[in-house]
């Protein structure tokens, strides 16, 4: 989605700038562009495309100054192109404005502005809020005033950063549903929509709740809510290292945050189970037994990945707690009316904690008296602030779009829910709960001996990346990570591909299966294994190539299938987290054979801001 970076200090911002943009160039765009204030004026370079293209031109038409900001753009007003780019600016340069989100209420502006003969040069919601500053300003407010006035009459989603050619030394930012950070530093401070474009510089971030705006000087900074008074805020120092958010010497980021997962779930695990505990260490949740005992229902949302470990979480909370559960994607879950009321837990995953959908969905359940969890990985994000209880995976900052490590962390946040939950209820002994422990304390040993054999999955990649249709199926468990592996392979290295539940084939898609199919079949789930393998029988019949993902030891079908990836032997509860993990590598390696771009595939974004 689009990226915000803004400077004011002693420094070149240009440099600042491009620099920030390159961090955040991973949550993809398709435009880039700086304004800059040499002290007189606001320059300004746009263009379509990579950085590099802004690069270019900046190199041709150096800009000078120590205030500016810049902007990466995912467009979706507009097409891709130098005038839709942003910064967008008013008629005569006074204003200059970068935006996240969308101005559901453009239309209504541009009109009532074009008749007072403002022309707009854009397709972009964003220039409206140009104009209509400027219109403030000219009509004899000051700068904050008339960015305080804007923002009255804007509706929408946003995150700003803008400047004012009378201001010279002034950096404004503001938000409403859409991250955005202001960075203090020695004598310069920053903006940014993600704290990667910045932590070379500072640790110490302020986050801005919704309906604030920060007026951002070179020594100062100053957060004012939606009633113009000044709030004080607690500075949050950023504990990752900005290595967390750079390749380490990977080729991409994507094998990079594969290969952190045995260390981050480790990290996990003692935390909240250290080793001579015998209960969850529950920090962040004030949830208790009375609230548990008291709860109809628990719905479970998110988007993506995300909903993926949503759905693993509701098949292990309904059966260890026997509390029904109802997994949902956020999109359809906030248009389908759903109950909710005080004996209601909602619980939304999320790793950026910003999906404009999770967060509405959130705000809606809040509304409506139910309690809301969120299992979070970015700290401070909107999600994290609006819920009622955080259980934070830390992760460190996920940059490639396809979610990984955020993924198995999740699944392992959920099975410590679903457990504590159970716990609380009295619904096992110490000593079930001392067998659960150690099965999931082997869960980092396990992933890394699957990625020690990860030539393994690169084979199996080469051999099939030519597949032009490829089927992930499963039961229960399994067939939550064929959904995963599937949504992998179609996102990097956009190969058709479905998950099926593994006894719904016989239902329609087995019409689609012939030679020219490939199969991937999850059995990690012991009851279900013969079933599954009869569904295996029913592929092969027709012709198609069958990939095995199997628990070592079970060599008895061997005969029916091309090929398996083995993982270690382990339960029904940690088998999915393993299992993930193939199905990430073989999504990568694919996707490396295709050679598509495996870290910002087309069209999408790291996070999703808007609806
Ligand atoms: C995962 O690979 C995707 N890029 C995407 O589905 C993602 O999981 C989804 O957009 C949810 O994001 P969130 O976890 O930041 O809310």
């Amino acid at each position: 989605m689009c990226g915000i970076v803004g400077y004011v200090g002693p420094s070149q911002a240009p440099t600042i700038l491009m620099d920030g943009l390159k961090r955040l160039e991973y949550r993809g765009y398709d435009s880039a562009g700086i304004a800059v204030h040499d002290g007189n004026r606001i320059n300004m370079l746009k263009a379509k495309g990579k950085l590099i293209n802004l690069a270019e031109k900046l190199k041709e038409n150096p800009v000078k100054g120590t205030l500016g900001i810049g902007h990466t753009r995912w467009a979706t007003h507009g097409a891709p192109s130098d005038i839709n780019s942003h910064p967008q600016l008013s008629g005569d340069s006074v204003i200059a404005v970068v935006h996240n989100g969308i101005i559901e209420n453009y239309l209504d502006i541009k009109e009532e502005l074009s008749q007072k003969g403002y022309k707009f040069v854009s397709e972009t919601d964003t220039e409206t809020v140009a104009h209509l500053i400027d219109f403030y300003y000219k009509s004899g407010m000051g700068f904050f005033e008339s960015v305080f006035k804007t923002l009255e009459r804007i509706e929408g989603a946003y995150a700003l950063g803008i400047l004012c050619k009378d201001y010279p030394d002034t950096l404004i930012a503001a938000r409403k549903n859409c991250p955005l950070v202001v960075g203090k530093g020695q004598g310069e401070n920053f903006i940014a929509s993600d704290i990667p474009a910045i932590l070379h510089h500072t640790r110490d971030v302020y986050f801005l709740d919704d309906n604030e705006i920060a007026v951002i000087k070179a020594d100062s900074i100053k957060i004012y809510d939606r009633n113009q008074n000044e709030v004080q805020r607690d500075i949050y120092n950023v504990k990752w290292d900005i290595d967390a958010a750079e390749k380490g010497g990977y080729e991409h980021f994507m094998i990079k945050e594969i290969n952190e997962q045995p260390k981050i779930i480790q990290d996990l695990v003692e935390r909240r189970m250290p080793e001579g505990r015998d209960t969850i260490d529950m920090s962040g949740i004030k949830l208790r037994k009375e609230n548990i005992q008291n709860l109809s229902r628990i719905y479970i949302v998110a988007c993506g990945t995300a909903y993926h470990a949503g759905l693993i979480g509701k098949s292990l909370i309904e059966k260890l707690t026997r509390i029904p559960v109802i997994a949902d994607v956020a999109s359809e879950f906030r248009y389908r009316d759903p109950v909710l009321d005080e004996k209601t837990l909602l619980i939304v995953v999320s790793q950026s904690g910003e999906t404009a959908d999770t967060l509405e969905a959130l705000k809606m359940a809040k509304r409506s008296g139910a309690r809301v969890m969120a299992v979070v990985n970015a700290v401070g994000s909107s999600i994290a602030r609006e819920a009622d209880d955080v259980f934070y995976i830390l992760a460190g900052p996920e940059i490639s779009v396809a979610s990984t490590k955020a993924f198995t962390a999740q699944v392992v946040a959920m099975e410590l829910i679903a457990l504590s939950m159970a716990q609380e209820l009295g619904k096992f002994s110490t000593e079930q709960f001392n067998k659960i422990k150690e099965e999931i304390y082997s869960v980092p040993s396990s992933i890394s001996k699957i990625l020690q054999k990860s030539s393994v999955e690169k084979a199996l990649a080469e051999k099939y990346s030519g597949s032009s249709n490829v089927f992930f199926i499963g039961r229960g468990l399994d067939y939550i990570v064929s959904m995963e592996g599937s949504l992998k392979l179609k996102e990097i290295a956009y190969l058709h591909s479905e998950a099926y539940a593994a006894g719904e084939l016989k239902h329609g898609p087995i019409a689609m299966i012939d030679e020219n199919t490939l199969v991937i079949a999850v059995l990690t789930q012991e009851e279900l294994f013969e079933k599954t393998l009869s569904n295996i029988k029913e592929v092969k019949a027709r012709g198609a190539k069958v990939l095995a993902v199997a628990m070592e030891g079970k060599s008895e079908f061997k005969g029916e299938v091309d090929d398996v990836i083995y993982i270690p032997r382990s339960s029904w509860m940690t088998a999915p987290i393993l299992a993930a993990v193939p199905a990430q590598l073989f999504a990568y390696y694919v996707a490396y054979c295709l050679g598509t771009d495996i870290d910002q595939p087309r069209n999408l974004a790291k996070s999703v801001t808007v609806e």
